[in-house]
């Protein structure tokens, strides 16, 4: 199908690096704005990575964007954020990448957990990215070059509360996994300043997606009536940030209407990513430390 007019105007006016010859690697970019950013990596000249759960879903993703761009340097890799397992494994086989995008997320999935036992929603969209984060990032910092490290938030984590004891509650997990991941990534910021990993947190705004579908549950049918963001728009925050000279620790997404739409730009910081983030990292730790001797004993 081919990227819409005016995403390819927006590109040629405002992404202004080159992304040619880079290597993008996007978790769950089998679909929704994963599947969107890596066509327009593709349509860049990046060579494109995509890390998905379903090997058959991604394979017939990176067919079809071949279809569109048959000089596209497209590739798979099984990664479930849900599983500390396929993470170990994928992590050992990392390739050399210039952005990692940690873009898979879920939403309202009340009562399902994890392989390893962790509520599914603070497990895949927190605790998934943070484990991975250990295993990845400091061979991120050994490569030699530079790179960039994306973590895909939510507006809505501007409602949460990062809450210890209330932590895996289903009521509210959603915005508290992503307040819990846009703490963690400016964490990272911090760390990895003056190194040559800059480190930043994207959003696509309110986009209509497999996501969206659940957000809005019975009334979904009633969102085709409003103005939200294409999945296309939505995908070009990556894409900017990476093609213009943001600082790291930046949070890019779309800029109007509470900054629920439009095209991608630097985003005022919620003062609630200001939680004691020592807490927040020592327990995470403690949390994964509990539950890895159980899945490795089994
Ligand atoms: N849509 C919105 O309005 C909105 C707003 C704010 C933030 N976001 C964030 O944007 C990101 C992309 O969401 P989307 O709207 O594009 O939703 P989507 O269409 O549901 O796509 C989510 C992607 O994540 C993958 N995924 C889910 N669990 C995974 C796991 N355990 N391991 C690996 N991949 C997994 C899905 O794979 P399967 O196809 O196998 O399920 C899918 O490819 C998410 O982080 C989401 O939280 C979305």
């Amino acid at each position: 199908m081919g990227l819409s007019k005016r995403t390819v105007k927006f590109i040629n006016k405002k992404c202004v690096g080159s992304l040619a010859g880079k290597t993008v690697l996007i978790t769950g970019a089998n679909g929704g704005v994963g599947f969107k950013t890596a066509e327009t990596m593709a349509y860049l000249g990046a060579r494109v990575i995509m890390a998905c759960r379903d090997l058959k879903k991604a394979e017939a993703a990176a067919q079809s964007l071949l279809d569109d761009y048959p000089y596209a340097q497209i590739s798979v890799m099984r990664l479930d954020m849900a599983d500390f397992a396929s993470i170990d494994e994928f992590a050992e086989h990392l390739p050399d990448v210039d952005v990692f995008i940690n873009n898979a997320g879920v939403f309202h999935r009340p009562g399902e957990l994890t392989k390893d036992g962790f509520d599914l929603v603070m497990g895949t969209n927190y605790i998934g990215v943070f484990y991975l984060g250990k295993k990845v990032l400091p061979k991120l910092e050994k490569c030699g070059h530079d790179v960039a490290y994306i973590n895909t938030i939510s507006i809505v984590h501007k409602l949460a509360k990062v809450d210890l004891a209330g932590f895996y509650e289903s009521k509210g997990s959603y915005p508290r996994s992503k307040l819990c991941l846009a703490r963690y990534s400016e964490y990272l910021a911090a760390k990895y300043s003056g190194t040559n990993i800059r480190v930043y947190m994207d959003h696509p705004g309110i986009t209509m997606t497999q996501i969206a579908s659940h957000i809005f549950g019975r009334w979904y049918v009633l969102t085709k009536l409003m103005p939200f963001n294409s999945v296309e728009k939505s995908s070009l925050s990556a894409v900017w940030l990476l093609t213009n000279d943001v600082p790291s620790g930046s949070v890019v997404g779309p800029g109007r209407l509470f900054c629920g739409w439009g095209y991608p730009r630097i985003n005022k910081k919620s003062k609630r990513a200001l939680c004691d983030i020592d807490r927040l990292i020592g327990f995470t730790e403690k949390e994964i430390g509990n539950k890895l001797p159980v899945k490795r004993g089994e």
